[in-house]
């Protein structure tokens, strides 16, 4: 791609983040983690509108991992909660900005009123034509090949699906991204760098953007930087002009 200064900018189609240091964020202000928990829900909130202004039609966060279980009980509670509140401004956020919202990751696993919560939020917001936006949520990127292989086994145990017509395309289908397409770019905040069980298979030709920017403290601007340095990149797939 290679942009030079004046040219028209080639947005990512989709953005996939991995929203990283709600926690040091916190303790770098003396505050309690989950000081940083609250501030990092309020950012996703505002990246999803500056992300759709500025041309990006899919956005994936990572909220919560399988791993995430491991966390002080008292920890996964306070995100939780957070969860189960921020399903419901993400209803009214939606409503006014036409998003599209999907829950990836395995649900069963959730408390009841917050799967009643992500149904009615998903059910509400399917026909929307503004941002597709995807929360990862008990998301695991192994644990959702797992799953993908298992609905697989089962078409064929019951004679819809025959061994050799299972191809890259099929799998894709039974992944819980069924029908989004792969991200363009990823970017990880906090200086970490590394995938953390994150969309394994969808990665596969996604540019990597790091920053050590703070989660809370990740803006509009912080996004452009993000599609510029992608700009840079000599991409071979992909992409889509955008004035
Ligand atoms: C990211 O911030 C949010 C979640 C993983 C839920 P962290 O909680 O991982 O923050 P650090 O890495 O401890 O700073
Ligand atoms: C990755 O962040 C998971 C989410 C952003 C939800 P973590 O902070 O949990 O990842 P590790 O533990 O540093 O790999
Ligand atoms: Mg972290």
């Amino acid at each position: 791609m290679g942009a030079e200064m004046g040219e028209e900018l080639t947005m990512p189609r989709h953005v996939a983040i991995i929203l990283d240091g709600n926690g040091r964020w916190a303790r770098s202000k003396g505050m309690p983690r989950n000081y940083g928990h609250v501030q990092g829900a309020k950012t996703v909130e505002t990246i999803c509108e500056d992300a759709y202004r500025m041309g990006i039609q899919y956005l994936t966060v990572y909220a919560f991992s399988t791993e995430n279980w491991g966390r002080p009980r008292d920890e996964v509670d306070a995100l939780m909660k957070l969860l189960r509140n921020y399903m419901k401004t993400c209803l009214k956020t939606a409503e006014k900005n036409r998003m599209c919202v999907r829950v990836l990751g395995e649900k069963s696993r959730l408390d009841e009123d917050i799967r009643s919560r992500i149904q009615e939020l998903e059910e509400a917001t399917k026909d929307n034509d503004g941002l597709h936006f995807q929360i990862a949520i008990n998301y695991g990127g192994r644990d959702e090949i797992v799953r993908a292989s298992r609905k697989m086994a089962e078409a064929v145990a019951e004679g819809k699906l025959r061994p050799e017509e299972i191809t890259e395309e099929t799998l894709s289908g039974f992944l819980d991204t069924a029908g989004i397409p792969e991200p363009d770019l990823l970017i990880r905040t906090c200086n970490e760098q590394r995938i953390s069980n994150f969309l394994l298979w969808q990665l596969a030709y996604t540019e990597f953007y790091f920053t050590p920017v703070l989660w809370p403290d990740f803006t509009k601007e912080e996004l452009m930087k993000a599609v510029e340095a992608y700009n840079h990149r000599d991409r071979k797939y992909g992409g889509l002009k955008v004035r």
